[in-house]
């Protein structure tokens, strides 16, 4: 595992050898922790946690319980050794494809924190919808797609027009990501395929709409990020009488 953690642990035990992002301590967790008005006693799901930073923020604000569903098994092991540095008790990880847990459970989650995930799924229209039946809100940020702005390897686009898709009704242009050479290393923490599926912004909005997600709030805006445009959003399930 060494040479392959991408977070740096916060203190007193910044001094352990990991990695440097500061995902522990991450600006986008506190936002979306404020503007869904606090998670202090509430029930967590977290889509692919990677190394528990975000996990052990969610704990650090007071979290009742956070389920957390990891496919990388490298990273699912620092999570667990993260569970031990830092005592999160309230934290339940689990080894495995999320949108597999969510098709299978009967579990239900005051809210879905799925950072990161969005843009590695090969139908990320499911994850939205999946996400929706069991969570009544719900944090994302994501990559998505910008033909002003490619992400490219060379002269290469690594994103590409794939035709249309539609999922349960929802029909939307599909970006294929290609991973190439990163699926290689033993830090890689993408999706559990060759490649993934981007949205467009435009349908990315839609598709939270169609699938019953309102107040969406977006934050963190950077279309000129450099691996692909990304945004930050939260939002909160439609109730029955206002769909
Ligand atoms: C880019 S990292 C994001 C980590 C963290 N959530 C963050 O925002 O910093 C994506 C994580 O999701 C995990 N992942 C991706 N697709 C998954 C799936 N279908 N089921 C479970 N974990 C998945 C990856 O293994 C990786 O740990």
């Amino acid at each position: 595992m060494r040479g392959t953690w991408t977070s740096r642990f916060p203190p007193p035990h910044d001094h352990l050898r990991a990695g440097n992002v500061p995902l522990f301590e991450d600006r986008r967790i506190e936002w979306a922790i404020n503007q869904l008005g606090g998670v202090e006693g509430r029930r967590v799901l977290e889509l692919g946690p990677l190394e528990g930073g975000h996990t052990y923020m969610l704990q650090q604000h007071g979290a009742h319980s956070i389920v957390a569903v990891e496919a990388n098994r490298s990273a699912y092991l620092k999570c667990l050794i993260t569970k031990e540095v830092l005592g999160l008790e309230r934290a339940r990880f689990l080894c495995g494809d999320f949108l597999a847990y969510l098709e299978e459970t009967d579990e239900t989650f005051d809210a879905c924190f799925a950072s990161g995930v969005l843009y590695h799924a090969q139908n990320p229209a499911k994850l939205i919808h999946l996400a929706a039946e069991h969570a009544e809100s719900l944090f994302l940020w994501t990559h998505y797609y910008d033909e002003r702005h490619v992400p490219s390897r060379g002269a290469r686009e690594r994103v590409v027009p794939a035709g249309w898709g539609v999922y349960r009704g929802f029909r939307h242009r599909l970006f294929r990501y290609r991973y190439g050479l990163s699926l290689k290393w033993a830090g890689f923490c993408g999706g559990n395929a060759p490649f993934s599926h981007w949205l467009s912004r435009d349908d990315l909005l839609a598709c939270l709409e169609y699938f019953g997600w309102r107040e969406v709030s977006v934050a963190f805006d950077e279309p000129l990020h450099t691996n692909g445009p990304a945004l930050a959003l939260t939002a909160r399930r439609a109730t029955i009488g206002g769909l």
